[in-house]
Protein backbone atom coordinates (compact mmCIF):
# COMPACT_ATOMS: atom_id res chain seq x y z
CA UNK A 1 0.00 0.00 0.00
CA UNK A 2 1.13 3.73 -1.04
CA UNK A 3 -0.12 5.95 1.71
CA UNK A 4 0.68 10.07 1.48
CA UNK A 5 -0.28 11.48 5.09
CA UNK A 6 -1.54 15.39 4.83
CA UNK A 7 -0.38 18.05 7.23
CA UNK A 8 3.05 18.56 9.76
CA UNK A 9 2.10 18.68 12.94
CA UNK A 10 2.61 15.96 16.03
CA UNK A 11 -0.59 14.34 14.98
CA UNK A 12 0.52 13.68 11.24
CA UNK A 13 3.90 12.37 13.05
CA UNK A 14 2.07 10.06 15.27
CA UNK A 15 0.16 8.77 12.18
CA UNK A 16 3.27 8.58 10.19
CA UNK A 17 4.28 6.46 13.17
CA UNK A 18 1.33 4.23 13.58
CA UNK A 19 1.08 3.44 9.51
CA UNK A 20 4.79 2.91 9.27
CA UNK A 21 4.44 -0.17 11.62
CA UNK A 22 1.70 -1.88 9.41
CA UNK A 23 2.93 -4.61 7.40
CA UNK A 24 0.94 -3.66 4.54
CA UNK A 25 2.84 -0.52 3.75
CA UNK A 26 5.24 -0.31 0.91
CA UNK A 27 5.88 3.32 0.78
CA UNK A 28 4.82 6.15 2.88
CA UNK A 29 4.90 10.20 2.08
CA UNK A 30 3.50 12.92 3.63
CA UNK A 31 2.80 16.53 2.47
CA UNK A 32 4.23 18.78 3.60
CA UNK A 33 6.11 17.01 6.80
CA UNK A 34 8.37 17.97 9.17
CA UNK A 35 11.89 16.97 10.51
CA UNK A 36 10.81 14.33 12.72
CA UNK A 37 8.31 12.69 10.02
CA UNK A 38 11.02 13.02 7.73
CA UNK A 39 12.79 9.75 9.36
CA UNK A 40 9.70 8.06 8.61
CA UNK A 41 8.20 9.54 5.55
CA UNK A 42 9.51 10.99 1.91
CA UNK A 43 8.26 14.85 2.70
CA UNK A 44 6.24 15.71 -0.16
CA UNK A 45 6.74 19.67 -0.38
CA UNK A 46 3.04 20.26 -0.67
CA UNK A 47 0.68 22.50 1.19
CA UNK A 48 -2.19 20.78 3.36
CA UNK A 49 -4.23 23.26 1.63
CA UNK A 50 -3.07 22.77 -2.43
CA UNK A 51 -5.82 20.58 -3.31
CA UNK A 52 -5.22 20.53 -7.01
CA UNK A 53 -1.21 19.49 -6.46
CA UNK A 54 -2.18 16.72 -3.22
CA UNK A 55 -4.67 15.01 -6.13
CA UNK A 56 -1.86 15.43 -9.12
CA UNK A 57 0.94 13.69 -6.65
CA UNK A 58 -1.14 11.08 -5.33
CA UNK A 59 -2.07 10.61 -9.22
CA UNK A 60 1.35 10.84 -10.84
CA UNK A 61 2.43 8.09 -7.49
CA UNK A 62 -0.13 5.93 -7.74
CA UNK A 63 -1.01 6.52 -4.27
CA UNK A 64 -3.58 4.08 -2.83
CA UNK A 65 -5.09 5.92 0.71
CA UNK A 66 -4.78 9.72 1.20
CA UNK A 67 -5.05 10.36 5.17
CA UNK A 68 -5.54 13.87 5.66
CA UNK A 69 -4.15 15.00 9.46
CA UNK A 70 -6.21 18.31 9.81
CA UNK A 71 -9.94 19.12 9.12
CA UNK A 72 -9.35 22.30 6.80
CA UNK A 73 -8.52 20.14 3.63
CA UNK A 74 -11.75 18.66 4.12
CA UNK A 75 -13.43 21.32 4.50
CA UNK A 76 -12.14 22.61 1.64
CA UNK A 77 -13.65 19.07 -0.48
CA UNK A 78 -9.69 17.32 -0.67
CA UNK A 79 -12.02 13.62 -0.28
CA UNK A 80 -14.36 14.89 -2.87
CA UNK A 81 -11.34 16.02 -5.06
CA UNK A 82 -9.53 12.64 -4.29
CA UNK A 83 -12.92 10.58 -5.12
CA UNK A 84 -13.27 11.75 -8.85
CA UNK A 85 -9.64 10.42 -8.64
CA UNK A 86 -10.66 7.57 -7.83
CA UNK A 87 -7.93 7.70 -4.84
CA UNK A 88 -9.30 6.50 -1.31
CA UNK A 89 -9.50 9.08 1.88
CA UNK A 90 -9.85 8.72 5.21
CA UNK A 91 -11.72 11.49 5.60
CA UNK A 92 -15.20 12.78 4.91
CA UNK A 93 -16.12 14.68 1.88
CA UNK A 94 -17.13 18.15 2.18
CA UNK A 95 -20.58 17.74 2.31
CA UNK A 96 -19.86 15.93 5.66
CA UNK A 97 -17.03 17.54 7.03
CA UNK A 98 -19.68 20.43 7.68
CA UNK A 99 -20.08 18.89 11.10
CA UNK A 100 -16.57 21.03 11.83
CA UNK A 101 -16.62 23.50 9.19
CA UNK A 102 -20.05 24.95 10.40
CA UNK A 103 -21.38 24.81 14.31
CA UNK A 104 -24.65 25.02 13.52
CA UNK A 105 -24.91 22.61 10.56
CA UNK A 106 -23.65 19.81 13.65
CA UNK A 107 -26.65 21.26 15.70
CA UNK A 108 -29.19 20.79 13.30
CA UNK A 109 -27.75 17.60 12.49
CA UNK A 110 -28.02 16.81 16.41
CA UNK A 111 -31.40 18.25 16.54
CA UNK A 112 -32.77 16.35 13.59
CA UNK A 113 -31.07 12.86 14.97
CA UNK A 114 -32.43 13.67 18.94
CA UNK A 115 -28.89 13.70 20.00
CA UNK A 116 -28.40 15.30 23.61
CA UNK A 117 -27.02 18.63 23.43
CA UNK A 118 -26.61 22.17 25.22
CA UNK A 119 -29.75 24.26 23.68
CA UNK A 120 -29.08 26.87 21.16
CA UNK A 121 -29.84 29.61 19.46
CA UNK A 122 -28.38 31.44 15.68
CA UNK A 123 -28.21 35.03 15.20
CA UNK A 124 -26.56 36.70 12.01
CA UNK A 125 -27.61 40.02 13.90
CA UNK A 126 -25.55 41.30 16.94
CA UNK A 127 -27.90 43.32 18.37
CA UNK A 128 -30.47 40.66 18.90
CA UNK A 129 -28.06 38.36 19.56
CA UNK A 130 -26.68 40.89 22.40
CA UNK A 131 -30.83 40.78 23.32
CA UNK A 132 -30.33 37.36 23.58
CA UNK A 133 -27.66 37.09 25.86
CA UNK A 134 -29.71 39.77 28.51
CA UNK A 135 -32.69 37.68 28.16
CA UNK A 136 -31.28 34.33 29.41
CA UNK A 137 -29.03 35.57 31.85
CA UNK A 138 -25.25 33.98 32.30
CA UNK A 139 -23.36 31.54 31.93
CA UNK A 140 -23.51 31.79 28.48
CA UNK A 141 -21.10 30.01 25.85
CA UNK A 142 -20.74 32.26 22.50
CA UNK A 143 -19.61 30.43 19.50
CA UNK A 144 -18.47 31.30 16.14
CA UNK A 145 -20.41 29.05 13.42
CA UNK A 146 -17.38 29.18 11.01
CA UNK A 147 -13.62 27.49 11.72
CA UNK A 148 -11.67 29.35 14.19
CA UNK A 149 -8.76 27.42 14.73
CA UNK A 150 -9.67 27.08 18.68
CA UNK A 151 -10.35 30.57 18.86
CA UNK A 152 -14.21 30.32 18.08
CA UNK A 153 -15.87 29.91 21.55
CA UNK A 154 -16.03 32.00 24.67
CA UNK A 155 -17.70 30.40 28.09
CA UNK A 156 -18.81 33.92 29.97
CA UNK A 157 -19.38 33.85 33.18
CA UNK A 158 -21.15 37.14 33.12
CA UNK A 159 -23.64 38.70 30.53
CA UNK A 160 -21.49 41.53 29.93
CA UNK A 161 -18.60 39.04 28.74
CA UNK A 162 -20.99 37.05 26.69
CA UNK A 163 -22.57 40.25 24.64
CA UNK A 164 -18.16 41.70 24.31
CA UNK A 165 -17.47 37.99 22.46
CA UNK A 166 -20.67 38.80 20.35
CA UNK A 167 -19.59 42.11 19.50
CA UNK A 168 -15.91 40.97 18.66
CA UNK A 169 -17.10 38.37 16.97
CA UNK A 170 -19.53 39.36 14.75
CA UNK A 171 -18.62 43.56 14.60
CA UNK A 172 -15.34 43.77 15.19
CA UNK A 173 -14.49 40.96 12.85
CA UNK A 174 -12.27 39.25 15.23
CA UNK A 175 -12.77 36.16 13.04
CA UNK A 176 -13.27 37.43 9.61
CA UNK A 177 -16.02 35.55 8.25
CA UNK A 178 -15.30 33.13 10.41
CA UNK A 179 -17.43 34.75 12.83
CA UNK A 180 -20.67 36.30 11.04
CA UNK A 181 -22.98 34.14 12.65
CA UNK A 182 -22.68 32.96 16.35
CA UNK A 183 -23.94 30.51 18.25
CA UNK A 184 -25.51 31.17 21.69
CA UNK A 185 -25.49 28.03 23.87
CA UNK A 186 -26.72 27.22 27.31
CA UNK A 187 -23.65 25.95 29.52
CA UNK A 188 -22.92 22.70 30.01
CA UNK A 189 -21.09 21.53 33.15
CA UNK A 190 -18.82 17.76 34.04
CA UNK A 191 -15.58 16.44 32.93
CA UNK A 192 -14.82 16.89 29.11
CA UNK A 193 -14.15 13.61 26.82
CA UNK A 194 -13.00 13.49 23.05
CA UNK A 195 -14.36 10.41 21.93
CA UNK A 196 -13.64 9.14 18.43
CA UNK A 197 -14.84 7.14 16.25
CA UNK A 198 -13.77 5.52 13.41
CA UNK A 199 -16.68 5.26 10.44
CA UNK A 200 -16.78 3.33 6.96
CA UNK A 201 -20.35 5.54 5.83
CA UNK A 202 -22.49 3.29 8.04
CA UNK A 203 -21.19 1.71 10.91
CA UNK A 204 -18.70 2.75 13.56
CA UNK A 205 -16.16 1.23 15.68
CA UNK A 206 -14.84 3.48 18.50
CA UNK A 207 -11.34 4.48 18.14
CA UNK A 208 -11.09 5.39 22.17
CA UNK A 209 -11.23 8.23 24.19
CA UNK A 210 -8.83 10.46 25.60
CA UNK A 211 -8.92 13.57 28.23
CA UNK A 212 -7.47 16.52 26.77
CA UNK A 213 -5.54 19.51 28.35
CA UNK A 214 -6.64 22.96 26.68
CA UNK A 215 -5.81 25.45 28.92
CA UNK A 216 -2.19 26.94 28.70
CA UNK A 217 -1.20 26.45 32.11
CA UNK A 218 -1.52 24.05 35.11
CA UNK A 219 -4.80 24.14 37.21
CA UNK A 220 -6.47 24.66 33.98
CA UNK A 221 -5.86 28.20 34.27
CA UNK A 222 -4.71 30.63 31.52
CA UNK A 223 -6.12 31.15 27.45
CA UNK A 224 -7.35 27.96 25.51
CA UNK A 225 -4.78 26.33 23.31
CA UNK A 226 -4.89 23.68 20.98
CA UNK A 227 -4.26 21.19 23.88
CA UNK A 228 -1.24 21.17 25.99
CA UNK A 229 -1.41 17.55 26.74
CA UNK A 230 -4.17 14.47 26.70
CA UNK A 231 -4.47 11.30 28.99
CA UNK A 232 -5.96 7.99 27.36
CA UNK A 233 -7.66 6.33 27.82
CA UNK A 234 -9.75 9.04 29.45
CA UNK A 235 -9.95 8.55 33.03
CA UNK A 236 -13.90 9.91 33.67
CA UNK A 237 -15.18 7.37 30.11
CA UNK A 238 -16.22 4.05 30.71
CA UNK A 239 -16.97 1.18 28.78
CA UNK A 240 -20.69 1.60 29.51
CA UNK A 241 -20.01 5.42 28.54
CA UNK A 242 -19.00 4.64 25.45
CA UNK A 243 -21.40 2.15 24.87
CA UNK A 244 -24.30 4.72 25.50
CA UNK A 245 -22.13 7.84 23.65
CA UNK A 246 -22.32 5.60 20.16
CA UNK A 247 -25.84 4.94 20.65
CA UNK A 248 -27.04 8.12 21.73
CA UNK A 249 -24.25 10.12 19.56
CA UNK A 250 -22.07 8.72 17.36
CA UNK A 251 -24.82 5.98 15.49
CA UNK A 252 -27.41 8.82 15.17
CA UNK A 253 -25.28 10.95 13.57
CA UNK A 254 -24.10 9.28 10.53
CA UNK A 255 -27.46 7.17 9.94
CA UNK A 256 -28.66 11.32 9.81
CA UNK A 257 -25.96 12.31 7.54
CA UNK A 258 -26.09 9.28 5.45
CA UNK A 259 -29.84 10.07 5.53
CA UNK A 260 -28.73 13.09 3.73
CA UNK A 261 -26.42 11.91 1.16
CA UNK A 262 -22.92 12.41 2.59
CA UNK A 263 -22.17 9.18 4.09
CA UNK A 264 -19.30 10.13 6.62
CA UNK A 265 -16.11 7.80 5.87
CA UNK A 266 -13.17 8.56 7.96
CA UNK A 267 -12.82 9.86 11.49
CA UNK A 268 -15.48 11.16 13.79
CA UNK A 269 -14.14 12.94 17.35
CA UNK A 270 -16.94 13.89 19.12
CA UNK A 271 -16.67 16.08 21.95
CA UNK A 272 -18.79 15.22 24.96
CA UNK A 273 -19.36 17.14 28.76
CA UNK A 274 -20.02 14.25 30.98
CA UNK A 275 -23.58 15.64 32.55
CA UNK A 276 -25.70 14.67 35.42
CA UNK A 277 -27.69 13.86 32.65
CA UNK A 278 -25.27 11.60 30.64
CA UNK A 279 -23.02 12.50 27.98
CA UNK A 280 -24.37 15.32 25.73
CA UNK A 281 -22.51 16.55 22.13
CA UNK A 282 -20.38 19.79 22.92
CA UNK A 283 -19.23 19.45 19.22
CA UNK A 284 -17.96 17.51 16.26
CA UNK A 285 -14.66 17.36 14.62
CA UNK A 286 -14.27 15.38 11.36
CA UNK A 287 -10.74 14.81 12.05
CA UNK A 288 -7.96 13.15 14.92
CA UNK A 289 -7.90 15.28 18.05
CA UNK A 290 -4.02 17.09 18.45
CA UNK A 291 -3.00 15.85 20.86
CA UNK A 292 -5.51 13.18 21.98
CA UNK A 293 -4.40 11.18 18.61
CA UNK A 294 -0.46 11.27 20.03
CA UNK A 295 -1.78 9.60 23.45
CA UNK A 296 -4.14 7.02 21.75
CA UNK A 297 -2.15 5.70 18.42
CA UNK A 298 0.38 4.32 20.79
CA UNK A 299 -2.14 2.25 22.88
CA UNK A 300 -3.57 0.98 19.39
CA UNK A 301 -2.30 -2.75 19.15
CA UNK A 302 -4.14 -3.11 15.54
CA UNK A 303 -2.99 -2.36 12.11
CA UNK A 304 -4.23 1.41 11.44
CA UNK A 305 -3.63 1.25 8.03
CA UNK A 306 -5.98 -2.34 7.93
CA UNK A 307 -8.64 -0.19 9.93
CA UNK A 308 -8.69 3.20 7.46
CA UNK A 309 -8.62 0.89 4.62
CA UNK A 310 -11.86 -0.57 6.27
CA UNK A 311 -13.03 2.39 6.72
CA UNK A 312 -12.54 3.58 3.22
CA UNK A 313 -14.08 0.73 1.67
CA UNK A 314 -17.05 0.02 3.82
CA UNK A 315 -15.91 -3.01 5.26
CA UNK A 316 -15.79 -1.83 9.47
CA UNK A 317 -19.26 -4.67 9.61
CA UNK A 318 -16.78 -7.21 11.70
CA UNK A 319 -13.82 -4.89 12.60
CA UNK A 320 -12.73 -4.81 15.97
CA UNK A 321 -9.61 -3.04 16.96
CA UNK A 322 -7.41 -3.99 19.55
CA UNK A 323 -5.75 -2.11 22.11
CA UNK A 324 -2.89 -2.31 24.62
CA UNK A 325 -3.61 -2.68 28.66
CA UNK A 326 -2.43 0.37 30.39
CA UNK A 327 -2.31 4.00 29.85
CA UNK A 328 -0.57 6.74 28.15
CA UNK A 329 -0.01 10.37 28.94
CA UNK A 330 1.04 13.43 25.89
CA UNK A 331 2.66 16.06 27.43
CA UNK A 332 2.86 19.08 24.75
CA UNK A 333 5.75 21.17 24.82
CA UNK A 334 5.19 24.66 23.43
CA UNK A 335 6.90 27.97 23.21
CA UNK A 336 7.52 30.52 25.25
CA UNK A 337 4.06 32.72 24.59
CA UNK A 338 2.06 30.10 23.14
CA UNK A 339 -0.47 30.75 22.50
CA UNK A 340 -0.41 34.77 21.88
CA UNK A 341 3.14 35.11 20.62
CA UNK A 342 5.18 32.05 20.77
CA UNK A 343 9.09 33.32 20.98
CA UNK A 344 10.42 30.65 17.86
CA UNK A 345 13.98 29.87 16.61
CA UNK A 346 15.21 28.70 20.50
CA UNK A 347 17.71 25.69 19.75
CA UNK A 348 16.69 22.32 21.04
CA UNK A 349 18.75 19.55 22.45
CA UNK A 350 18.51 16.51 24.20
CA UNK A 351 16.08 14.30 21.68
CA UNK A 352 18.09 11.40 21.85
CA UNK A 353 18.28 11.27 25.19
CA UNK A 354 15.15 11.80 26.07
CA UNK A 355 13.91 9.14 23.10
CA UNK A 356 16.28 6.54 24.68
CA UNK A 357 13.08 6.82 27.99
CA UNK A 358 11.77 3.27 27.82
CA UNK A 359 8.38 3.54 26.76
CA UNK A 360 8.02 6.96 25.66
CA UNK A 361 7.55 8.15 21.79
CA UNK A 362 8.82 12.26 20.79
CA UNK A 363 6.04 13.26 17.71
CA UNK A 364 7.45 16.69 16.53
CA UNK A 365 4.93 19.49 15.63
CA UNK A 366 7.18 22.32 14.86
CA UNK A 367 10.58 21.90 14.24
CA UNK A 368 12.99 23.02 11.80
CA UNK A 369 16.72 21.82 10.94
CA UNK A 370 18.73 24.66 10.96
CA UNK A 371 22.89 23.99 10.31
CA UNK A 372 22.77 20.31 12.03
CA UNK A 373 20.76 21.68 14.74
CA UNK A 374 17.08 21.61 15.77
CA UNK A 375 15.07 24.73 16.75
CA UNK A 376 11.45 25.55 17.17
CA UNK A 377 9.45 27.08 14.42
CA UNK A 378 6.01 27.24 16.01
CA UNK A 379 3.79 27.47 19.19
CA UNK A 380 3.25 23.63 19.92
CA UNK A 381 6.37 22.32 18.92
CA UNK A 382 7.02 18.75 20.10
CA UNK A 383 4.42 16.47 21.65
CA UNK A 384 6.20 13.10 24.15
CA UNK A 385 3.91 10.75 25.09
CA UNK A 386 4.86 7.91 27.82
CA UNK A 387 3.26 5.02 28.01
CA UNK A 388 3.34 2.62 30.97
CA UNK A 389 1.05 -0.05 32.64
CA UNK A 390 -1.10 2.10 34.21
CA UNK A 391 -1.57 6.13 34.28
CA UNK A 392 1.21 6.99 37.28
CA UNK A 393 3.62 4.94 35.21
CA UNK A 394 2.76 6.90 31.70
CA UNK A 395 3.22 10.39 33.61
CA UNK A 396 6.94 8.87 34.67
CA UNK A 397 7.76 8.12 31.73
CA UNK A 398 6.73 10.76 29.86
CA UNK A 399 8.08 13.32 32.32
CA UNK A 400 11.31 11.70 32.55
CA UNK A 401 11.52 12.36 28.81
CA UNK A 402 10.12 15.71 28.71
CA UNK A 403 12.79 16.62 31.68
CA UNK A 404 15.77 15.46 29.48
CA UNK A 405 14.99 17.51 26.73
CA UNK A 406 17.39 20.91 26.97
CA UNK A 407 15.00 23.69 25.54
CA UNK A 408 15.15 26.72 27.65
CA UNK A 409 12.60 28.55 25.03
CA UNK A 410 9.79 26.16 26.01
CA UNK A 411 7.43 25.08 28.55
CA UNK A 412 4.92 22.47 29.37
CA UNK A 413 2.43 21.67 32.28
CA UNK A 414 3.31 19.73 34.82
CA UNK A 415 -0.08 18.10 36.12
CA UNK A 416 -1.14 16.16 32.73
CA UNK A 417 -2.77 13.33 34.15
CA UNK A 418 -2.22 14.54 38.06
CA UNK A 419 -1.49 17.04 40.03
CA UNK A 420 1.60 18.77 39.20
CA UNK A 421 4.83 16.25 39.09
CA UNK A 422 8.34 18.32 39.83
P1 LIG B 1 -14.11 24.34 20.80
O1 LIG B 1 -13.12 25.44 20.47
O2 LIG B 1 -15.31 24.32 19.94
O3 LIG B 1 -13.40 23.04 20.99
O4 LIG B 1 -14.67 24.68 22.24
C1 LIG B 1 -13.79 25.03 23.22
C2 LIG B 1 -14.27 24.62 24.55
O5 LIG B 1 -15.35 25.43 24.97
C3 LIG B 1 -14.83 23.22 24.67
O6 LIG B 1 -13.87 22.26 24.68
C4 LIG B 1 -15.53 23.34 26.01
O7 LIG B 1 -14.60 23.29 27.06
C5 LIG B 1 -16.10 24.73 25.93
N1 LIG B 1 -17.51 24.65 25.54
C6 LIG B 1 -18.02 24.64 24.30
N2 LIG B 1 -19.37 24.55 24.32
C7 LIG B 1 -19.73 24.52 25.62
C8 LIG B 1 -20.98 24.46 26.31
N3 LIG B 1 -22.15 24.44 25.67
N4 LIG B 1 -20.95 24.45 27.66
C9 LIG B 1 -19.77 24.51 28.33
N5 LIG B 1 -18.57 24.58 27.74
C10 LIG B 1 -18.53 24.59 26.40
N1 LIG C 1 -7.24 18.85 21.02
C1 LIG C 1 -8.47 19.25 20.45
C2 LIG C 1 -8.50 19.27 18.99
O1 LIG C 1 -7.69 18.67 18.32
O2 LIG C 1 -9.40 19.90 18.45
Amino acid sequence: MRVLVVGSGAREHALCWALAASPLLTKLWCAPGNPGIGTLAEAVPIGSLDIAAIVAFARANSVDLVVPGPEAPLVAGLADALGVAGIRCAGPVQAAARLEGEKSFAKEIALAAGIPTARFARFDDPAVARAYCRRQGAPLVVKADGLAAGKGVVVAATVTEAEAAVTAFMEDGRLGAAGRVVLIEECLAGPEVSLFALCDGEQAVPLGAATDYKRAGEGDQGPNTGGMGAVAPAPAFSPALMEIAFGRIVRPALAEIARRGAPFRGILFAGLMLTAEGPKLVEFNVRFGDPECEALLPLLASDLLAALFAACDGELGDFDLRWRAGASVAVVMAARGYPEAPEIGGEIRGLERAAAVPGVQIFHAATRPAGGRLRAAGGRVLTVTGIGADLGEARVRAYAAARAIDWPGGFYRRDIGGSPIL
